[in-house]
């Protein structure tokens, strides 16, 4: 008998899904990179440092994106346009000010917490436990990084 990640139908759900999640992590990842470079001011120690480290932990989230959709039998997009087309997150402008790149970076996160926990209702109706991992740590740090977020904020 089959198990439900090797069901086809069921696989290819759960890898639209995550395709579509891959498409937003780029995008986040290059909204950082644009933030990190562009940093300027009071903040820009705090920030830049900052900035790298969340584009370092996106780029790891990219990966086993791509290579869970590649374990489930799928194909993941691997083009800039493919991207750009599928995302929900938008390119960042190049901004300096510290306040409004955070504000930036929390918008994000917030899509990016919502994004994942659709995700995740579709593997759990697959009964996807191996993409269920994944995706439930990627809830905790999203959830953590929004709460540093807000109190940058404050
Ligand atoms: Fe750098």
């Amino acid at each position: 008998m089959k198990t439900s990640v090797e069901n086809t139908n069921v696989a290819n759900a759960v890898s639209e899904q995550l395709n579509q999640l891959l498409a937003d992590y780029q995008i986040y990842y290059q909204n950082l990179r644009t933030l990190h470079w562009y940093a300027q001011g009071r903040t820009f120690f705090a920030l830049h440092g900052k900035f790298e480290e969340y584009y370092n932990e996106a780029s790891e989230v990219v990966d086993e994106l791509a290579e869970r959709i590649l374990m489930l039998g799928g194909k993941p997009t691997h083009s800039f346009a493919q991207y750009l087309q599928a995302s929900r997150l938008k390119e960042t402008e190049a901004i300096s000010d510290g306040t409004t790149a955070v504000n930036v970076v929390l918008a994000n996160s917030e899509q990016l917490l919502n994004a994942v926990k659709e995700t995740f209702n579709v593997a759990g109706d697959a009964g996807d436990e191996g993409t269920l991992a994944l995706l439930s740590g990627l809830i905790g740090s999203t959830e953590k990084r929004i709460w540093m977020l807000k109190s940058f904020l404050q």
